[in-house]
């Protein structure tokens, strides 16, 4: 029996990739870093609640003491992610960016995942097949965002596509480091979630593949890349 822990998992992407993991099998802890929403999805999705706040020592040491209490962990979704939005929901561009909102994104989309993976990485190292999925984005390619006629060229966002391509590299490293575990970063593609105010062109179904694919990867998958549905993706 898997054990799984999603960060963000009480909606969106999180959410779709616990119920498949459910449905396959999987113990699924679903972290939340609202109890309501938290329990209201873990409900529905027969899953078990983890209150965790990835920008929150306390909150993911406690998570972190809880899931160890209650056996152990093999596998880590860090799902969780936010992106910047102007009052009028649009995406800050170059000009509009500031130190103070990039450092608001980077506490969740890098940093989180430091500390969620930090604290967690004591769990993994005693599993026997251990492995962390980092859900990414398109638009932490530097050749796509630089490739004209590509849909991450034409993206104005500055803090979000740098978030992403430092949790790339995050990616690799922890890959490096740790051999006996698989890590990946994953791109879910444009899916329609609060994230996007829901115009993404997919639905959590196709966006959640890749990032069920990679859990279920096994010992023999691969590890330190960086991938879509249709395969590895350029950095
Ligand atoms: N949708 C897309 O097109 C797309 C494309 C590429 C990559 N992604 C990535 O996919 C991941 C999931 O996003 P989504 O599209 O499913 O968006 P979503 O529906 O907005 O879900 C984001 C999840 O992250 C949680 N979260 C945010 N900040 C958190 C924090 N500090 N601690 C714990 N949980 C936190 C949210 O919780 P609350 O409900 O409490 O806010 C929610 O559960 C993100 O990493 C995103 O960057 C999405």
């Amino acid at each position: 029996m898997t054990t799984t822990l999603i960060t963000g998992a009480n909606k969106g992407l999180g959410h779709e990739t616990a119920r498949r993991l459910v449905a396959a099998g999987h113990t699924v802890y679903a972290g939340s870093r609202d109890p309501q929403r938290g329990r209201r999805a873990a409900e529905r999705l027969g899953a078990r609640l983890v209150v965790l706040d990835v920008t929150d020592d306390a909150s993911v040491a406690a998570a972190a003491e809880a899931v160890e209490a209650d056996g152990g962990l093999d596998v880590l979704v860090n799902n969780a992610g936010v992106e910047a939005r102007t009052p009028d929901g649009g995406v800050p561009g170059a000009a509009g960016t500031t130190g103070g909102g990039m450092r608001t994104l980077f506490e969740t989309n890098v940093f989180g995942v430091v500390r969620v993976t930090h604290a967690f990485l004591p769990l993994l190292l005693r599993s026997a097949a251990p492995a962390v999925v980092n859900v990414s984005s398109g638009l932490a390619s530097k050749t796509l965002v630089s490739t004209p006629g590509t849909p991450a060229y034409g993206y104005p966002g500055v803090a979000y596509p740098a978030s992403k391509a430092a949790l790339n590299m995050v990616t690799v490293q922890y890959a490096k480091a740790f051999p006996g575990m698989r890590i990946n970063a994953v791109e879910p593609g444009y899916t329609a979630t609060d994230l996007n105010g829901n115009t993404g062109t997919q639905t959590v179904e196709e966006g959640a593949e890749i990032i069920v694919r990679m859990v279920q990867a096994g010992p023999d998958g691969p590890t330190g890349g960086y991938f879509d549905a249709d395969g590895s993706l350029p950095w």
